[in-house]
């Protein structure tokens, strides 16, 4: 099998690296952008916190309309959009008529519906990271993006992917760099002691709708903790992401990214099987701690490898004596046959192990085996809606692993490995209910709306 695979690992590679390159010609009437100047016409939902990161690039467009819950953050980003239309419901927002893109920066329990939403309205979408916050959400989004394939662009928001060690990593890995490709573990350091939902502490500030901040979810009392940032803008979901409603804690968050670095270099499918340990269940606080172990199936240049995540406490080993994996906060490790290749966002170490240390196994690319750099990973996105629809993380990417994250969840819940068919989306040796995997949602919201 390994030479057989290898050949095509290399083959694979080379082809991506041309695919990537080519060009792509579309159905007319399908592009946006193409109004008043190339602007594109985007809707900017959730308009602070986060989507400060965005303002840069979007001033460069027409932001034609900015919803936000809070009033104070919308008067903040309608002085930097004067011209967009302010809303507090999204639902309303998406109903204005010359909207061709949206940027959705909302917490994370809106992310699916504002995605679904605006793609059956015929729009392209960016969404924050993570896509769902359950497994039929990712899937949803997935689904409905493959509907609108060749019409739509999309990108999920791990825009750390623009580093052009995400490549480097991956040629290295497809390239054989270290053999044949058999296990792989990413984690994130972060914690929280939380263990219910924030106290009742009387009704939100008229400036803050808080019924629309809890949109699809179950009610809950509003908090003003859940509005306080400790490092500033874009860090306020550090302060509902924990909480089983709003979000699903580390392995949505930074798992998004650090899983991105590894899912770049994989090229996979959703698991077969998932266990998970750590923290106990709490129906109101996803884990701190968590280790998932998914067996991932193989695909046309590799076998079927071991995918592990792991948050809060729980680190793989050392692969070598010397190399201290907790130093590194979010990181990756490729363990082949031949060696191991540990990264963070930015490095990445490679260290021979075994019989064949020479390396005389493994041919480095050629510079045009190498894949250009992506550029900036929101204007990747703008330019997509304009021209060619191509973007590096978009929703069929990034909802197979969203996917796969989620199902963590699910598995820590069931407490057993779970057995999964992701053809037909069910767990096959269960039939438990678990939020993480399907979430009910207040009457008068449809996730397919
Ligand atoms: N890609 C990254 O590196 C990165 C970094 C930070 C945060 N994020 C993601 O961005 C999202 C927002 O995080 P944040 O820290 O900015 O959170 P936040 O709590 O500050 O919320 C962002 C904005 O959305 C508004 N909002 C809340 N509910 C809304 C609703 N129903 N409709 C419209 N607006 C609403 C808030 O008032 C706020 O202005 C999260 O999903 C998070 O995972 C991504």
């Amino acid at each position: 099998m390994s030479e057989a695979l290898s050949s095509k690992r290399r083959t694979f590679l080379a082809s991506t690296i041309a695919t990537g390159a080519g060009l792509t010609i579309l159905p007319s009437g399908t592009l946006a952008g193409l109004g008043a100047g190339g602007k594109l016409n985007i809707a900017l939902i959730g308009a602070y916190g986060r989507a400060k990161a965005h303002w840069g690039n979007l001033k460069g467009e027409n932001v034609v309309a900015i919803c936000d819950v809070n009033a104070e953050n919308l008067a903040l980003a309608a002085a930097e959009f004067p011209d967009a239309k302010p809303y507090t419901d999204w639902r309303k927002c998406l109903e204005q008529k010359d909207i061709e893109a949206v940027v959705c920066c909302t917490p994370d329990h809106h992310h699916a519906f504002v995605s679904i939403w605006a793609m059956n309205r015929g729009l392209h979408v960016y969404c924050e990271k993570p896509l769902g916050d359950c497994v039929l959400e990712a899937r949803a989004v997935r689904e409905t993006y493959l509907k609108n394939k060749g019409k739509l662009a999309t990108q999920h928001g791990t825009q750390r992917h623009m580093y052009e060690n995400f490549d480097r990593v991956a040629e290295l890995v497809k390239g054989g760099a270290i053999g044949e490709l058999q296990d792989v573990h990413a984690w994130g350091n972060r914690t929280h002691n939380m263990t219910a939902y924030r106290p009742d502490a009387g009704p939100a500030p008229s400036t803050i709708d808080w019924n629309q901040w809890i949109g699809p979810t179950r009610m809950h009392p509003y908090n003003p903790e859940y509005f306080t940032p400790t490092r500033g803008p874009g860090s306020n979901c550090l302060q509902w992401n924990m909480f089983n409603d709003f979000g699903s804690w580390q392995i949505g968050d930074m798992g998004s990214h650090v899983m991105d670095l590894a899912w770049n270099a994989i090229d996979a499918d959703r698991p077969t099987k998932i266990k998970a340990s750590g923290d106990p269940f709490n129906p109101d606080v996803c884990p701190s701690a968590l280790q998932s172990i998914c067996e991932m199936p193989a695909n046309d240049w590799r076998g079927k490898i071991r995918l592990v995540w792991y948050q809060g406490g729980p680190m793989p080993k050392s692969p070598f004596g010397p190399i201290d994996l907790s130093k590194i906060g979010h990181g990756v490790m490729f363990k082949g046959t031949k060696g191991v290749i540990v990264a963070d966002f930015n490095n990445r170490i490679l260290i021979p192990l075994g019989k064949d240390t020479d390396m005389t196994y493994y041919k480095s690319p050629t510079p045009d085996q190498v894949a250009p750099p992506i550029g900036d990973f929101q204007q990747q996105w703008i330019n997509a809606c304009k021209t060619d629809l191509k973007t590096c993380c978009d929703f069929d990417y990034a909802g197979r692993m969203v996917e796969t994250l989620m199902l963590g969840l699910v598995a820590h819940q069931a407490g057993k490995e779970l057995e999964y068919d992701a053809a037909t989306g069910l767990i096959t040796n269960d039939s438990g209910d678990y939020a993480s995997f399907k979430k009910e949602y207040r009457e008068g919201w449809t996730l397919n709306g």
